[in-house]
């Protein structure tokens, strides 16, 4: 399977956060054979391992997240029309003119009441209509509590890749590829699939206690600077992996930052060094375990997050993996503090 085949098949699965048993599986499927061992942990994180050769290597947690942004099902009326809340960072006005997908095949169009003014536009007034006729047909195709996701194509020209998901499947396509690829791994590499990102890096950080690793990283998209009067970003889409120095999660330590710049610069991978105004990753989960870890991001430019029209660039993503098998690939040697 390439790379592309490999995305596409993540970001099409269903998987918001609390259900990421079709990503899972398909990773799972991709990974048996390739890799020294599968775990599924008691919240439903993916933990898979590469001993590596013996050496002064550094256990090293690798964390990209499975679930994506959705919506959950609150109340149906009697005439079967759902209404919804946000999972994750769902932007109500976002969701116009949209459609989501519920299990079971079922899609719902999301309509809106009538306001006087854009700005009314929030979840109250929105609903999702899934075609039935009575407050009971909707019950039994879409139960209270169910979720849905974007319903949107995937979409691939010229090396720039569109549909919805990319956060992160985009992270669970680098990882894995990564995974498939690294050889003579120097690290006792523990790459964990999490689950529940998007509603606060529940995954990761439980996740992260169990593996007690030396050092963490995360795989994520980060947004870009280079869409009309984009609020200032030194991050374009097509220029290469980007490195985090901060975000509203973490700020990298230096010799992390160092660390990644060195292999990165000698390997030939092209960085972006970035700096995100808000939100965060996995890492600023795992950086918190126990008694500190100290952690990084790798980090996909897309364009249009939380959006079911994210935009990667399959070079970023090439990158990306190159980054990711750097850092497992050469021992990681962690600065003496003393
Ligand atoms: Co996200
Ligand atoms: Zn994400």
């Amino acid at each position: 399977m390439t790379e592309l085949d490999l995305l596409q098949k993540l970001a099409d699965a269903y998987g918001p956060s609390g259900h990421e048993d079709e990503v899972r599986n398909l990773l799972m499927e991709v990974l048996k054979g390739h890799v020294d061992d599968m775990q599924v942990d008691p919240l439903g994180n993916l933990l898979v391992y590469k001993k590596g050769r013996s050496g002064d290597g550094s256990r090293v947690m690798f964390a990209a997240h499975m679930d994506e942004i959705g919506v959950i099902v609150v109340d149906i009326d009697e005439k079967g029309f759902l209404r919804l809340q946000p999972v994750g960072g769902v932007n109500p006005l976002v969701l116009l003119g949209q459609r989501v997908q519920f299990p079971g095949g079922i899609v719902g169009s999301i309509g809106v009441e009538p306001v006087e003014d854009p700005k009314e536009i929030k979840f109250p007034k929105l609903f999702a209509d899934i075609g039935a006729k009575s407050k009971e047909q909707a019950e039994k195709a879409v139960g209270y509590g169910t979720m849905g996701v974007f319903y949107a194509a995937f979409q691939e020209r010229d090396g720039i890749a569109s549909g919805k998901a990319m956060d992160d499947r985009s992270g669970c396509a680098i990882l894995a590829q990564a995974l498939l690829e690294m050889k003579d791994v120097g690290n006792e590499v523990v790459a964990v699939f999490t689950v529940q990102e998007e509603v606060g890096l529940r995954g990761a950080r439980t996740a992260a206690f169990g593996v007690d690793p030396q050092v963490g990283f995360a795989i994520d998209v980060t947004a870009t600077g280079d869409t009309p009067k984009a609020q200032p970003m030194a991050v374009s889409l097509g220029k290469g992996t980007a490195i985090k120095m901060k975000d509203q999660s973490l700020v990298t330590p230096p010799f992390i930052r160092d660390l990644m710049v060195e292999r990165a610069e000698k390997r030939g991978i092209p960085y972006q060094l970035e700096v995100l105004g808000y939100g965060g990753t996995d890492a600023g989960a795992i950086h918190l375990t126990r008694a500190g870890v100290p952690s990084g991001v790798v980090s996909l430019p897309t364009r249009y997050l939380h959006t079911p029209a994210e935009m990667i660039a399959l070079a970023d993503l090439r990158a990306s993996i190159e980054l990711v098998k750097a850092l497992a690939e050469e021992p990681i040697l962690l600065p003496s503090r003393v």
